[in-house]
């Protein structure tokens, strides 16, 4: 059995996350999606509102299940006896500091972390920039889930 975390934010959920989401699950025989609830003070949405996106969102994937969690991944995926952390890759500015976790979760525990470049029409997106331009106003319909987009009007006006 290969498990595997896909761990973020996801504040909010995002086509560039599911993309990311839905390949590693044909990657791997069963995916956690693992929402980070580590305090912050700069989320939109509160740990059970992202939470409940993500399972809305990943509801069609047989072998995706959602989990909130705290602390330290490297304790989550152990846990639960996890081989791989996925994370997606949208341009080289991502990769200084992804090389970096990788590098450091790998010593704490040796778990392994695997790179999946974003699809190129999606490479551009990102919960910050989906919520500053919804925040501003714009558009975001195409960036996100319906339900997503619903949440982000209503969070907004
Ligand atoms: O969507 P994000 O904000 O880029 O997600 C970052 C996240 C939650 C994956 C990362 O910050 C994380 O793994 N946090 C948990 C705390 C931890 O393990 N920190 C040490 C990383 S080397």
């Amino acid at each position: 059995m290969r498990r595997a975390v896909c761990p973020g934010s996801f504040d909010p959920v995002t086509i560039g996350h599911l993309d990311i989401v839905r390949r590693s699950a044909r990657l791997f025989d069963e995916v956690i999606v693992a929402v980070g609830t580590n305090v912050s003070k700069n989320r939109l949405f509160d740990a059970g509102e992202r939470i409940a996106m993500m399972r809305q969102a990943c509801a069609d994937l047989a072998n995706v299940s959602v989990e909130g969690f705290t602390g330290l991944i490297t304790t989550f995926c152990a846990e639960r006896d996890v081989t791989a952390i996925v994370k997606g890759l949208r341009a080289a500015s991502d990769f200084d500091y992804e090389l970096q976790m990788a590098q450091m979760n790998s010593s704490l525990t040796g778990v392994e972390t695997v790179f999946i470049p974003t699809s190129p029409d999606r490479g551009f997106v990102s919960s910050s920039l989906v919520k500053e331009v919804a925040g501003f106003g714009g558009d975001v319909s195409d960036f996100v889930p319906a339900f997503v987009h619903d949440q982000l009007k209503g969070r907004f006006t």
